[in-house]
């Protein structure tokens, strides 16, 4: 099996990444998701059993299994093979009778049944259709979603440079006072499924399905993905049915750097139902 590259899960005998990384299960990015499903689902791992989560473009597993071990019915839905084969891997290594892994396209999440929770961790800023796609979540879920995902800015002039920007970029990378941000080389600020965002570029448009498929956490099936403004991703959320949207931030710390949310414009969003 080619090495896990991202997801540290511990599996008895041995960690997939080692020892030298932090387990994903110690993370403030998992205890921030745990602390706040807590609130919603304060119960034992026996009533956690009761309910159903779905981890959106799972990767290899790590957050899937979290929620397993917290007693959740747990589906982590995941379209590369590479990823996939790492995640029933690790359901083999651990026996959980909770956890199953699909290999789908998560556009198709209507597929397998609807969830009481939904995962959306570094994916909802992979799609196209962004909007369109927390529609499909929110019909889908019945009470809480756990969004965390990258935004774009309303002003930023770099990304008004237009082609300019990538002569811009090591330049700015080189002189510190300039680089407060990371520099994601998204497009002019247009309109996408009626709310405001920039387009960000994932591979060249004819890239091969081999190469894509080894693109072990980049989009699939589009070459592009929009990334919507802070402001206009609250409102969709608002718009497809959520009752309620707010914002945390315990993820902040260990893994994360302090100024986080700022220096990749991403960050922790909580959407549910009443
Ligand atoms: C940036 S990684 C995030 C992984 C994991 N959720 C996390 O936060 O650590 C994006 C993941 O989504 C998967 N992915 C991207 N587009 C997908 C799609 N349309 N359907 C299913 N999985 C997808 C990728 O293969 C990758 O595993």
């Amino acid at each position: 099996m080619n090495p896990f590259t991202g997801h540290n899960i511990a599996l008895g005998k041995e960690n997939t990444m080692g020892d030298s990384v932090m387990l994903l299960g110690d993370s403030n990015l998992w205890k921030s998701v745990k602390k706040t499903v807590e609130l919603f689902y304060p119960g034992s791992p026996k009533e956690n059993a009761n309910y159903s989560v779905v981890d959106l473009g799972c990767l290899e597993g790590g957050y899937s299994v979290e929620f397993a071990r917290m007693g959740f019915n747990t589906t982590g839905i995941e379209v590369r093979q590479d990823n996939i084969d790492k995640c029933n891997y690790v359901k083999q290594q651990l026996g959980l009778d909770n956890l199953k892994f699909v290999k789908d396209d998560v556009r198709n999440l209507k597929n397998h049944g609807r969830f009481d929770i939904t995962l959306c961790y570094g994916l909802l800023y992979h799609l196209e259709n962004p909007v369109a796609y927390l529609k499909t979540i929110c019909e889908n879920t019945n009470k809480l979603l756990v969004l965390h995902t990258h935004y774009a800015n309303e002003h930023d002039f770099r990304y008004s440079l237009g082609a300019l920007n990538n002569l811009y970029s090591p330049f700015e990378k080189r002189i510190k006072p300039l680089y407060t941000k990371r520099n994601y080389k998204l497009g002019r600020l247009t309109t996408n499924e009626g709310y405001r965002g920039r387009w960000y570029k994932e591979w060249n448009a004819g890239t091969s399905e081999n190469k894509v498929s080894k693109m072990l956490w980049a989009s699939h099936g589009n070459d592009k993905s929009f990334w919507l403004l802070k402001r206009d991703l609250m409102k969709a959320l608002y718009a497809v049915g959520f009752d309620h949207v707010f914002e945390q931030a315990n993820f902040i710390g260990d893994l994360a750097a302090d100024n986080y949310i700022e220096y990749n414009d991403r960050s922790m969003i909580i959407a549910f139902k009443k």
